[in-house]
């Protein structure tokens, strides 16, 4: 078995991507894997006060740059207080959303562009990226249709769909630009359907 893994989930807003990976973390513990759930942006305690500024709908003000400084900023507490230290021990670390979001929302979303994107993370991430991604794949309509009920929106789910567009062109490259490690799930399907895929796909990985 391996050990010392960093699993990532990542997808557009409205995949099911939480539910999913809770779901795996769970099924991965009870089968006695050595596992760690967290989520970007946030994961410590001073990466989330640093998730409550990104999303707060009243910073409408917030420049582009700022935003993508921020979440890099997060992810660099994130991954020095909690990632690397787990790996390190041998534990299989998975991650609700983690550098491949910042890629697709700041680099095509807010049209920063993918490589400056990616260079600025270097800074925070020292090279470290994920052994194994797991994307579940539904389209910005069905997603954004998926959170419009949801009562507590915050400042990212309240773009428009163009931007929401752009992520999803974004997501397109980086499976184009990471395809050795990214398995993809159609997440239009039952949540029992999508919930079963992705445990047998990360159990098959993880045996390889
Ligand atoms: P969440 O809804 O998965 O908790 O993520 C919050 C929002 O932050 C979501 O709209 C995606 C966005 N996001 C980025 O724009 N860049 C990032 O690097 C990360 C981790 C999330």
């Amino acid at each position: 078995m391996k050990k010392g893994i960093f699993i990532t989930f990542e997808g557009p807003d409205g995949s099911g991507k939480t539910t999913i990976s809770k779901y795996v973390c769970e099924e991965l513990t009870k089968r006695g894997y050595p596992v760690i759930y967290s989520r970007e942006p946030g994961g410590s305690e001073i990466a989330e006060e640093i998730r409550n500024i990104i999303l707060d709908p009243k910073n409408t003000a917030m420049d582009v740059r700022t935003e993508a400084l921020l979440y890099a900023a997060s992810r660099r507490q994130h991954y020095v207080e909690k990632i690397k230290p787990a790996i390190e021990r041998g534990d299989i670390f998975i991650c609700d959303r983690f550098v491949e979001s910042s890629l697709a929302y700041q680099g095509f979303g807010r049209e920063i562009g993918i490589d400056a994107i990616y260079e600025l993370n270097q800074f925070a991430i020292e090279g470290k990226l994920p052994d194994m991604t797991v994307f579940l794949d539904v389209s910005p309509e069905v997603g954004l249709k998926r959170i419009e009920s949801r009562s507590n929106k915050d400042r990212l789910d309240q773009e428009t769909t163009a931007f929401h567009q752009r992520v999803y062109a974004g997501y397109q490259e980086v499976l184009r630009r990471y395809r050795d490690r990214m398995h993809v799930i159609d997440a239009t399907q039952s949540e029992q359907t999508v919930k079963d895929i992705a445990l047998q796909t990360v159990l098959e990985w993880l045996e390889k």
